[in-house]
């Protein structure tokens, strides 16, 4: 090593530009001040999307990036609740500012209804409302723009497809044989509609018990990353089964704010360093890399 005459100490300032998604094709215009949509979903209901979503968002935002979340649940919006919001939405006179919680800006059909008010619209005012928050929303200089899609398979995927240039989709499975079934569906759905595919986190993989540390797979072992490998997709992490996520998920505490350096919330972290690799990768349009990670 050779020094440096004169220098005594050496700051390093790190930071991060992330690229805007390639964009434009298709009719699709690329949304002012978002650089890149990513999809959360699954072809299962309660496998933890939105749990993962919104712990996701966080990590990506802990990481430097500006983040926001569109809640795409039209008739079940949990997001409100797993971030403890609130809110009446305003405008700036031309647009609809989204909300705001650590950091996130935030657009979810809950803050249009009440807690309990059912939602009863026909498929193409689900569209509608879908283009609104991507379009009538004032989104400001974000990174990512995470959406958390509603349960199924179906006309979200679709209306989003159409809407906005997608840099690609996450897809959240647990590790039962039933829901990696879902699960290749969902991905098959994905590629049908151009969205490529960022990858596959495999939630409530394994229970590490509190009181002696052994690790029980409950719902089976290595499902989610085989399914990766066959399909050739990238395997973004494993997200322990952790009554803490759970409790974040009911008091609007997630896990990154209330245990940023827990075991479960570094694998949240690293699942989502894994997803903006893969969003950058997909940005200059190249395949993506299968990733494998070892527990
Ligand atoms: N890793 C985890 N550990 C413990 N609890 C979890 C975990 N992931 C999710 N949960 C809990 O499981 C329940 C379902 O999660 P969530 O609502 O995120 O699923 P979802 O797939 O979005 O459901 P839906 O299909 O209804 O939208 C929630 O109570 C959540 O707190
Ligand atoms: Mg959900």
């Amino acid at each position: 090593m050779q020094l440096l005459p004169g220098v005594t100490a050496v700051d390093v300032a790190m930071s991060a530009r992330v690229r805007e998604a390639v964009g434009g094709d298709g009719g699709r215009q690329s949304l002012p001040g978002v650089k890149n949509v990513i999809a959360v979903g699954a072809g299962k209901g309660g496998v933890g999307k939105t749990t993962v979503a919104v712990n996701l968002a966080l990590a990506l935002a802990r990481s430097g990036g500006k983040v926001g979340v569109i809640d795409a649940d039209i008739y079940g919006p949990n997001v409100p609740i797993m971030l403890g919001m609130k809110t009446q939405l305003t405008t700036d006179g031309e647009k609809i500012m989204p909300a705001e919680k650590y950091g996130l800006q935030v657009i979810s059909m809950g803050f249009l209804t009440g807690d309990d008010a059912p939602i009863i619209w026909r498929g193409p005012m689900l569209h509608g409302a879908l283009q609104q928050f991507f379009r009538e929303v004032k989104w400001t200089d974000l990174d990512y723009l995470v959406v958390d899609l509603p349960p199924g398979t179906g006309d979200v995927a679709l209306s989003l497809s159409q809407t906005v240039p997608v840099a690609g989709a996450i897809v959240v499975t647990t590790p039962q044989q039933v829901s990696l079934a879902d699960s290749r569906r969902a991905m098959a759905m994905y590629k049908k509609l151009n969205i490529p595919p960022l990858g596959i986190i495999e939630n409530m993989s394994y229970f590490a018990c509190p009181s002696c540390g052994h690790e029980a797979d409950i719902f089976g072992h290595g499902g989610g990353e085989q399914m990766a490998a066959e399909l050739g997709v990238p395997f973004l992490g494993r997200i322990p089964i952790y009554q803490p996520i759970r409790e974040g998920s009911d008091t609007g505490v997630p896990l990154i704010i209330s245990e940023p350096d827990s075991p479960a919330a570094r694998a949240f972290i690293a699942a989502a360093e894994r997803a903006a690799a893969q969003v950058s990768i997909a940005s200059y349009n190249r395949p993506t890399i299968p990733l494998t990670v070892i527990k």
